[in-house]
């Protein structure tokens, strides 16, 4: 009895919590704040939202040119840079310093000493900071429903990704700004990108697109 009240509780928590934050979204338009980088790149999440499976259903493969916009603390940077192997590349684009500090931080441990295919870029996904047709895939995980102008932000995918290039949207549903993946399906369709795969589930999904 007394484990059923305490997961009814934890539920309306969870939930009161949800209601707040999407409440405050509303109103306030600010990218996540960058002292949630440690529960972003937490083993908690890691059980909840396994890299190696969304980096595996976002279709990123040895030696491409990924790009990840939105990449905060890193939670899944590495596991990018790992499937890219060396003759690949990874481009971590992030709105905020801080987040990228905490990045940059990670890949300084013993662990990530191996990586050297990384590279940070401070940049807005508005205006993304480089050419026309230079990426194989770009992939966002909960960060398409925190910028402001996602159809300019689309846009802007489209012009650096190469002609069949990839688009790999993840989203999580403890993510305030979580939208159901007919939303992300509709989104992506709408700026010209072609339906490629959904995978996942209601809880943690993923929609990958191709530029026509
Ligand atoms: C919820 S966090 C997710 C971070 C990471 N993708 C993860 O799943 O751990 C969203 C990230 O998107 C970044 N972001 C928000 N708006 C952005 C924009 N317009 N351009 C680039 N990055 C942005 C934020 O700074 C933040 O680091």
């Amino acid at each position: 009895m007394l484990i059923k009240d305490l997961l009814i509780i934890i539920l309306g928590l969870f939930v009161l919590l949800q209601i707040i934050l999407r409440a405050i979204k509303k109103f306030r338009h600010t990218p996540a704040p960058s002292f949630i980088g440690r529960v972003l790149d937490s083993n908690f999440r890691k059980r909840l939202q396994p890299p190696d499976k969304v980096i595996q259903r976002s279709g990123i493969k040895e030696g491409m040119q990924v790009l990840e916009v939105g990449c905060g603390s890193g939670a899944f940077t590495t596991f990018a840079a790992r499937a890219v192997g060396e003759k690949g590349k990874v481009y971590a684009l992030d709105i905020q310093p801080k987040m990228l500090k905490q990045l940059e931080n990670k890949l300084t441990k013993p662990q990530n000493k191996d990586i050297k295919n990384i590279e940070l870029i401070k940049g807005s996904a508005h205006d993304l900071p480089f050419d026309k047709n230079s990426f194989d895939l770009v992939y966002m995980i909960t960060v398409l429903q925190e910028i402001p102008d996602q159809n300019k932000a689309l846009q802007e995918i489209k012009r650096v990704l190469k002609p069949g290039g990839i688009l790999a949207v993840t989203e999580f549903l403890p993510d305030p700004d979580y939208p159901l993946k007919s939303t992300t399906i509709k989104i992506g369709r709408e700026t010209g990108f072609v339906l490629n795969e959904a995978s996942g589930n209601l809880w943690n999904y993923t929609v990958r697109f191709r530029k026509p």
